[in-house]
């Protein structure tokens, strides 16, 4: 449903805080292109995987057989919910990073004691508004204060109208895997001082296991993934000026135990140079090009996390076959 067909009532309870700067976007894209392909190990920041195509694949990919990651994390809520909630205690105020469509969140909102708020931040507006409106409708009672935002930025929070007990950062699907090291432990920080000294952190994070599983995840029979990482070369072509033949390239994914990552490379077919913008860049035959990389966890690696950015880990839930985890930590 669009906000245009809402009731008035739900639409006055999803005022939008927009925290966007939407200048300067087709800029930082091509030098984000441009710094990426001049590195020795030449890379393209993976959040260009996500255009509207590649958001179509990527939902694609969630439903794939080898791809067991979001059906995991999802049976997971089903059944534990009601403990998570426990955890997050009554009257808190649920701040979702990357929303989408806060499918997951729903299993949470049902059993929540007396949420005072739930504020769903994501960068996509009008599907932020849409998501926001249907949990509004859902809900009615519950004030839905959404945040168009670049959740990786630090954010400061809307007051709701009743004050929470307690701020409890909810950050599904295992996107933190998508985070280098570094960056992985200042979000952490980040989201410390957002939530506040009594504030929770709910998140899921994919967990470490056998290499073929996790191979097969991202380098699926149907040729799902590789099209995702080819609709990258074809987003730069289309936006930037480039010239890849995606035909040049072969897709990879490979799991590195240490550091415990997958790895997602588009590797060069043949020697050749590719334009983008005004700039050209020489490749090897051989030379790999990183589109993504995919951490991935456990309980011991994120109670270190936890414990080196300000968070005591209280609570873990996983599925029968340990595929995936969701974490509840409290700020120390
Ligand atoms: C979004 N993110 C958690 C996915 C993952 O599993 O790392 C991205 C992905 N890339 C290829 N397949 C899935």
């Amino acid at each position: 449903m669009s906000i245009h067909e809402q009731d008035p009532a739900v639409l006055a309870e999803v005022a939008l805080t927009d925290l966007l700067a939407p200048a300067s976007s087709a800029n930082s894209f091509l030098m984000d292109v441009l710094t990426g392909m001049s590195q020795p190990q030449k890379q393209i920041p993976c959040k260009y995987l996500y255009d509207q195509r590649g958001s179509q694949l990527f939902d694609q990919i969630c439903e794939l057989d080898e791809y067991y990651l979001t059906r995991t994390e999802v049976s997971i809520m089903k059944k534990k919910a009601g403990e998570m909630a426990t955890a997050c205690g009554p009257g808190c105020m649920l701040v979702e990073f990357g929303s989408g469509s806060s499918v997951k969140t729903r299993y949470l909102l049902d059993e929540l004691e007396s949420p005072a708020a739930y504020v769903p931040i994501d960068i996509s507006r009008d599907h932020l508004i849409d998501s926001a409106c249907s949990i509004a409708e859902s809900y009615p009672g519950l004030e839905v204060l959404p945040v168009c935002a670049d959740f990786t930025q630090p954010i400061h929070l809307p007051d709701s109208m009743i004050e929470p007990q307690r701020r409890v950062a909810y950050f599904p699907g295992s996107t933190l895997g998508n985070f280098d090291p570094a960056f992985q432990k200042q979000f952490f920080q980040q989201t410390r001082e957002m939530v506040g000294p009594s504030g929770g952190l709910l998140i899921g994070a994919d967990l470490k296991k056998d290499r073929a599983t996790l191979e097969a995840a991202y380098d699926d029979r149907e040729g799902v993934t590789r099209e995702f990482n080819y609709n990258l070369l074809r987003r730069i072509n289309r936006e930037l000026e480039a010239d890849f033949d995606p035909q040049k390239f072969r897709y990879q994914a490979t799991y590195q135990e240490e550091p415990g990552r997958v790895e997602m490379v588009l590797i060069s077919r043949e020697k050749q140079q590719v334009r983008i913008a005004e700039e050209f860049f020489d490749l090897e035959k051989g030379e790999a090009i990183l589109t993504e990389h995919s951490y991935k966890f456990d309980r011991q690696s994120m109670q270190e996390l936890g414990h080196q950015t300000g968070w005591e880990l209280k609570a873990m839930w996983t599925d029968p076959q340990d595929l995936f985890g969701i974490y509840y930590l409290e700020a120390k």
